[in-house]
């Protein structure tokens, strides 16, 4: 499989590089989101491609705002990406890319927990609560949560990494109307979407999502949305509270990172062949748990 770690399309003005994504600007109102096989861990970007990666990611955002589409307005055109570029320019996009209506972000990002991990776990550790929220007492590490949390971030700068707020700082930054119904939505985006995993043998641990406005003050589901990099899945058959589960994802290169002596800042190390592929295959995986089909060249 070919891999890209960079895009270079000279047709379209660059917006910028995310971490993952690459972004364009197609007119004045809508943008190319070109999903890359760049990796981020601990916030810091790989020096390696992880082949297939950004395919993997784009059709399983796709599967999701289709089976989503009901609950709340997403960013998607359905303009084809080939149709923006130019002819050369066609293999950097096929299968990888977007064009979505280009949105006003809302800088806090809409996390929901159904299961007590990471951040969380270690929050939960400390004070008995998650971002404020207190939880009952006596929780084991990735046990279900009694029911969903909501814990909003505010989205960093490139580089820094997200940091959580309580529901109260969120009603501040961006107003009480709007927080709730982001609240709400993600929430209800996060059950419709666990049930559905549920029947595919995954557990969606917890997962973020990032909304925009449209010029009409619209709220729109943008960015990615339950993909392996912005949730944790948990296969559901080698489940067991009190441990950390594997996950579909990052898992092998986080933890060989834990492995070294390296201050999780910029430059990253580099990657062995070994734990490429094994996350490669990972990524593959879960696509097709999820999905149940191959990922389309
Ligand atoms: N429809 C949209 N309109 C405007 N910005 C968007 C839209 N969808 C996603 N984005 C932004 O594009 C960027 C995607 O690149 P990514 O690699 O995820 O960046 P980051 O490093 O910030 O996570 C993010 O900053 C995201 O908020
Ligand atoms: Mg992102």
């Amino acid at each position: 499989m070919n891999s890209l770690y960079q895009t270079s399309i000279h047709s379209l003005p660059l917006l910028g590089h995310g971490k993952v994504r690459d972004n364009y600007a197609v007119g004045d109102d809508k943008i190319l989101i070109v999903t890359t096989d760049r990796l981020s861990a601990f916030d810091v970007v790989m020096n390696e491609p992880i082949p297939g990666k950004g395919k993997v990611l784009n059709q399983m955002s796709d599967f999701w705002f289709e089976k989503l589409g009901h609950i709340v307005p997403n960013h998607l055109t359905g303009v084809a990406p080939e149709s923006v570029v130019a002819p050369e320019e066609v293999a950097q996009v096929q299968g990888r890319a977007v064009v979505a209506k280009r949105l006003k972000p809302i800088m806090v990002e809409a996390v929901v927990r159904g299961y007590i991990i990471g951040s969380g776990w270690k929050d939960y550790q400390d004070t008995g609560s998650i971002c404020g929220i207190k939880l009952p007492a006596g929780l084991q590490q990735a046990e279900k949560l009694p029911e969903p949390i909501f814990t909003p971030a505010a989205k960093a700068e490139l580089g820094e990494h997200d940091e959580n707020i309580s529901f109260a700082e969120m009603e501040e930054r961006i107003g009480a109307e709007l927080a709730a119904k982001m609240r709400d939505v993600a929430i209800a985006l996060y059950q419709t979407a666990a049930e559905y995993a549920a029947t595919r043998g995954i557990i969606i641990a917890d997962t973020k999502f990032e909304f925009g406005l449209d010029d009409n003050g619209v709220m729109h589901l943008m960015d990615e949305v339950l993909t392996a990099d912005s949730s944790r899945f948990w296969p559901a058959d080698s489940y067991q509270p009190g441990i950390s589960p594997p996950s579909f994802d990052k898992q092998f290169v986080r933890d060989y990172l834990e492995t070294l002596t390296w201050g999780k800042t910029a430059p990253a190390p580099a990657l062995p062949a070994d734990v490429i592929e094994k996350t490669q295959a990972k990524y593959f995986e879960a696509i097709e748990r999820l999905t149940g089909e191959k990922l389309k060249a």
